[in-house]
């Protein structure tokens, strides 16, 4: 039997002055990004576990501001089709807690020491996620001083309304009767559960049929919170794993300061009326 030769069924093998899978990809620079610090097998693990999140990360704040350009516009329908992206994104970062489960205690602490104070906590990608969902809290600006470049784009994030802030928005304009305070609040303050939203969301949900976009965007939310919560929750679980009760690198209590931040609710009030209906 000859050996098979894509070329003859068309495969361009030749790429001198051709644009490439590489070069499009940049799959060069991507690749020569996992600088190991000690000679730890795990570590390349660690690394790429840390980069490949950040990348699918930077795919959920490109859809993200979209999505919010799109309920601003008033084209919900365009929105939903990328909340439920970043929800499936999230889905993605949620099984790969898999790979990283499969690193021991006594991996970790081959090369924990090598990373000295750097920490998820100092993702900048992260926090602008929370920022955007409305998760706004200005004392996480601080790891960023360092950095004007990512300071600007953290503060330019709180000083525009969130995702939630355009959902209330929107519907606001389709007539609802969301609390003035609530269209005026400082965009820059953390979110306070309010009981005039809730009752918004409870005219939504008590006649979903008058009010089916709103109850479709409510559900996209809570599918979105639903999935981060997972991951936070895949998170402290992997870290009460890997380091038990150990301080945190970043210098936080570690998984004491990880369960905190389970308490966290993104759409208070949408969680809320669950009670109430
Ligand atoms: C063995 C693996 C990991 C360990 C032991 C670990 C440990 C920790 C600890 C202890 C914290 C609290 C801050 C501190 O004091 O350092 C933290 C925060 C964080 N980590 Fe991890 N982590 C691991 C993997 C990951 C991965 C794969 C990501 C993906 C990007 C990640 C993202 C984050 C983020 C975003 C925070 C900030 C959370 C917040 O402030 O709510 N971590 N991590």
């Amino acid at each position: 039997m000859t050996t098979y030769d894509p070329s003859r069924d068309g495969a361009q093998m030749s790429f001198d002055g051709r644009m490439s899978y590489g070069d499009y990809l940049q799959i060069d620079t991507i690749l020569n990004a996992q600088t190991l610090l000690t000679g730890a097998h795990d570590e390349m693990l660690f690394i790429i576990q840390h980069q490949t999140s950040e990348l699918w990360m930077r795919l959920a704040l490109h859809e993200m501001d979209a999505a919010r350009a799109a309920i601003a516009a008033g084209e919900v329908r365009a929105a939903f089709k990328m909340l439920a992206r970043i929800a499936r994104i999230f889905e993605q970062l949620n099984s790969a807690w898999d790979v990283l489960r499969t690193m021991t205690p006594s991996e970790y602490t081959r090369f924990r020491d090598g990373l000295g104070q750097s920490s998820g906590f100092q993702s900048w990608q992260y926090r602008l996620i929370e920022f955007a969902v409305g998760n706004r809290n200005a004392a996480m600006l601080r790891p960023h001083a360092h950095r004007p470049d990512l300071l600007a784009r953290l503060e330019a994030e709180l000083a525009r309304p969130s995702l939630y802030d355009e959902a209330l928005r929107h519907l606001a304009r389709e007539g609802l009767p969301v609390p003035a305070e609530v269209l005026n609040r400082d965009l820059r303050g953390p979110w306070v559960a309010h009981e005039g939203v809730q009752a918004v969301w409870e005219i939504v949900y008590r006649a979903p049929e008058q009010h089916w976009e709103a109850y479709e965007l409510a559900e996209k939310l809570v599918d979105f919170e639903d999935y981060f919560r997972r991951w936070r929750f895949n998170h402290v679980t992997t870290v009460e794993r890997v380091i038990g009760f150990k301080r945190g690198t970043g210098g936080t209590s570690g998984v004491q300061y990880l369960r905190r931040m389970l308490e966290v609710e993104l759409f208070p009030e949408l969680w809320h009326l669950r009670t109430s209906l």
